[in-house]
């Protein structure tokens, strides 16, 4: 493969943000250069010397845009791409309404492969290179999603999501055991296989029982590799459902907990409405939450505590969680990050949303090192965003002072429109039409 050099300003991150101050965190090149070989990052540097050391590589010159890793969405549903933006429900409704008629659909796997296709082509439209999805509980939507993503050489993460309580409809429904076998054959098919890996799928606790949760923990058990996902303490009213499932459950996390679905390669998302004990626990096995900040204010569902839960030294992972979230756009999701931690009294900074957006989803993800990151060795997925990408941005730009004031309306404004390119694994994705 021929070597790449790709020109523009360049961003990485040596530490994190919300850990040390942003300041000592932060490598800026205002005229930088990403020299990928190989399908990976070799050296990230100053324009002028990489090109004077590089003279044979192929340039492509994206002047005063940003480079950065691609962005890592840690939690959706590929399902639900088409019910994105269905108006007027919160969680247990919206979920009857909307979501559970549209992934019956996916018992066809035609649908399934388009519905994946889709999604992973909008993903890369809005720059996200790697993201973790649920299916629903049909094989072929795990199978449709993992060929779609190696068709594009996109790193991804999904499962097969498991359902066998009768709180779930007739038709989406499975047992202990099919969840089991089938989730099995998958990992079997796809986990390590090229860039994918397969997440352990139990939705939430409100739908399966407990035979379910631990047929699902000694699945797990028997394939540690593998990662964990499922939602936790996302609603209130979901809290007092699982509470009458579950009486003899401590806590919402207990429920997982105690039937093996408590690890460090465990994802839980939203986390909003934690009690102290459930903080406590999921630090202590280092666990990972996932923040989808689009989602909770779309979904009604509250004020997720990002700094609080960062400084109690949590991994925390940044989602669209569509179609529960409104946007694919993980511009968006940093800025609908920045309203709630506003809303909470904490502003981050455009540091610590950059950071989470790549790096601490990557971390959440167990993929640190491989995506996430602008730095040697890291595969070479990329996004070059345009600064200046409509109008109202360009206007706000150009009277910016210094570095971050100039990215920041695009985080707060940027869609679709401010990704000028994505790149995978040292390839130019083509953009879809
Ligand atoms: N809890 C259980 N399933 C879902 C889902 O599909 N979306 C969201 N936002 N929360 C859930
Ligand atoms: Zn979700």
């Amino acid at each position: 493969m021929t070597t790449q050099l790709l020109l523009g300003q360049t961003l990485s991150f040596t530490g994190d943000p919300f850990l040390q101050p942003w300041t000592d965190c932060v490598s800026h090149h205002e005229r930088g250069g990403v020299l990928i070989a190989d399908g990976r990052i070799a050296v990230v540097g100053d324009r002028a010397s990489l090109q004077a050391a590089h003279p044979q590589a192929t340039v492509t010159d994206y002047g005063r845009d940003l480079i950065l890793p691609g962005f890592v969405d840690a939690h959706m549903h590929y399902p639900q791409t088409r019910i994105i933006a269905s108006w007027g429900k919160r969680l247990i409704d919206w979920l009857n309404t909307y979501t559970f008629p549209e992934e019956m659909r996916f018992a066809d796997p035609a649908y399934a492969k388009a519905v994946a296709e889709e999604t992973l082509d909008l993903a890369l439209r809005h720059g996200t290179t790697t993201l973790c999805s649920f299916g629903t509980i049909h094989e072929g939507s795990a199978d449709a999603l993992f060929s779609a993503a190696e068709a594009r050489g996109m790193r991804i993460v999904a499962g097969r999501t498991c359902m066998d309580r009768d709180t779930a409809p007739p038709g989406l429904r499975d047992t202990a055991q099919s969840a089991y076998d089938e989730s099995a054959r998958l990992i079997e098919r796809w986990h390590g296989r090229g860039r994918a890996t397969y997440a352990i799928t139990p939705r939430f606790s409100p739908t399966s029982t407990e035979a379910q949760l631990e047929a699902l923990g000694a699945l797990w058990a028997a394939n540690p590799t593998c990662l964990m996902q499922t939602h936790l303490s996302e609603q209130v009213d979901e809290i007092a459902w699982m509470r009458d499932l579950y009486p003899q459950a401590r806590d919402y996390l207990d429920t997982y907990e105690s039937f093996g679905l408590l690890g460090p390669r465990g994802l839980y998302g939203h986390a909003i409405h934690l009690e102290p004990r459930e903080i406590d626990r999921l630090q202590e096995v280092g666990a990972a939450v996932v923040h989808c900040p689009t989602s909770n204010t779309f979904i009604g569902s509250g004020l997720f505590d990002l700094v609080g839960l960062k400084r109690r030294g949590l991994s925390v992972g940044l989602a669209t969680d569509t179609g529960g979230g409104s946007s694919f756009s993980m511009l968006r999701t940093m800025a609908a990050a920045y309203e709630i931690s506003q809303l909470r009294g904490t502003a981050v900074h455009p540091a610590q949303l950059l950071w989470l957006a790549t790096e601490g989803s990557a971390r959440a993800l167990h993929l640190d090192g491989l995506v996430g990151r602008l730095g040697p060795g890291a595969e070479a997925d990329l996004v070059v965003l345009d600064l200046a990408s409509t109008p109202a941005i360009a206007q706000r730009a150009a009277r910016a002072e210094g570095l971050w004031d100039t990215v920041f309306p695009t985080i707060m404004m940027g869609d679709d429109r401010a990704v000028r390119a994505t790149w995978v694994a040292g390839r130019s994705a083509p953009r879809p039409a």
